[in-house]
C-alpha cells in the first residue's frame, strides 16, 4: 500500500449526507465536495437544496433529495435517487438528528418516538438502504454515523431520550461493522462534543448553563461544525481502510477527564 496525500482524495466517490441544511451536516456536505465526492443532500427542509446549489456553484457535484429519515421508504428512495443520479454509492453520512430537553419524568411517548425515530430508527433504515446497494453491487463502502458524547456520558440537562438514541447509535455501529465487514462496508461513529449550531443555541442563551457545559470540555469552548469535517474525511477515505466499528470523539476533551 502506497502512502501519499492522495489517500484523503474522494474524487469519483459518491456520498449521501442526511440533514445537510445547516450546522454539522452542511459543513460535512461542503467538506466531502471539497475532497472530490459527489454529494446527495438528503433532508426535510429547503436548506438542503441550498447546500446542494452552493456546492454546484463552487464547481462541485451535488443534488438535493427530499427525505425524512424517520420514514424508511423515503430512505430507500434517497439512496435510489443518489445511485440513479451519480451511478454508484460509496459513502453514507448519517447526520440528521433531533433533540429534546425535558426532565425524564415528563417525557411523553410522542417525544420518545420522535427522537428515537430520527436518531436511531432513521439511522438504521438509512444504513440498511445504503448497505443493500453496496452489497448488491459488491462495491463495499463507508457508513459514518454522527453520534455524540451523550452516547457515552450522562447529563442532568433533561436529555435522557437523546442519550438513549446516541447510545444506541454507538452499539449499532459496532454490530453493523461486524455484520457488514464481509461485504467491505466499514462502519464508524464520530462523537462530537458541544458544537455551535441551532441544536445548542438554547444552551448558549442561558449563560450559567453555557459556562457549566463549556467548562466540561478540556479546551474550555464549544466547537464549530467545520471541526467535525476532518474526521469524516478520514472515515470516508483510504486513510482509514483498517478502521471499523470505532467511535472517534471530536469533543474538545469533554470525555478525557
Ligand atoms: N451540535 C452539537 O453540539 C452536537 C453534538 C453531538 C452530536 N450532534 C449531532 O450532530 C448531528 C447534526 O446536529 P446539528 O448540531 O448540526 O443540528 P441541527 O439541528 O443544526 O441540524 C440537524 C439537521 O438534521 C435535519 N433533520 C432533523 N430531523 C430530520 C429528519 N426526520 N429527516 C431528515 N433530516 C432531519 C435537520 O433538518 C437539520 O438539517 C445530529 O445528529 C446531532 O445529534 C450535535
Amino acid at each position: 500500500m502506497r502512502v501519499s496525500r492522495d489517500m484523503f482524495d474522494l474524487s469519483g466517490k459518491v456520498a449521501i449526507v442526511t440533514g445537510g441544511s445547516r450546522g454539522i451536516g452542511k459543513a460535512i456536505c461542503h467538506g466531502l465536495a471539497t475532497f472530490g465526492a459527489a454529494v446527495t443532500v438528503a433532508g426535510i427542509s429547503p436548506g438542503n437544496e441550498d447546500t446542494a446549489r452552493q456546492i454546484r456553484e463552487s464547481g462541485g457535484r451535488a443534488v438535493y433529495v427530499p427525505c425524512d429519515v424517520s420514514k424508511p421508504d423515503q430512505c430507500r428512495n434517497a439512496v435510489a435517487q443518489a445511485v440513479a443520479t451519480f451511478g454508484r454509492l460509496d459513502i453514507l453520512v448519517n447526520n440528521a438528528g433531533t433533540a429534546t430537553v425535558d426532565p425524564a419524568e415528563a417525557v411523553s411517548e410522542e417525544e420518545w418516538d420522535r427522537v428515537i425515530g430520527v436518531n436511531l430508527r432513521g439511522l438504521f433504515f438509512m444504513s440498511q438502504a445504503a448497505a443493500r446497494i453496496m452489497i448488491e453491487r459488491k462495491t463495499g463502502g463507508r457508513i459514518i454515523n454522527i453520534g455524540s458524547i451523550f452516547g457515552t456520558v450522562g447529563s442532568e440537562i433533561g436529555a435522557s431520550v437523546y442519550h438513549a438514541s446516541k447510545g444506541g447509535v454507538m452499539i449499532l455501529t459496532r454490530a453493523l461493522a461486524c455484520e457488514w465487514a464481509k461485504y467491505g462496508i466499514l462502519v464508524n461513529t464520530i462523537g462530537p462534543g458541544f458544537i455551535k449550531t441551532e441544536m445548542t443555541r438554547s444552551i448558549e442563551e442561558v449563560p450559567e448553563l453555557y459556562r457549566l457545559i463549556r467548562d466540561r470540555h478540556a479546551l474550555k469552548r464549544f466547537g464549530v461544525p467545520e471541526e467535525i469535517v476532518g474526521a469524516v474525511i478520514f472515515f470516508a477515505s483510504d486513510a482509514s481502510t483498517f478502521v471499523t466499528g470505532q467511535n472517534l470523539y471530536v469533543d474538545g476533551g469533554y470525555t478525557v477527564w
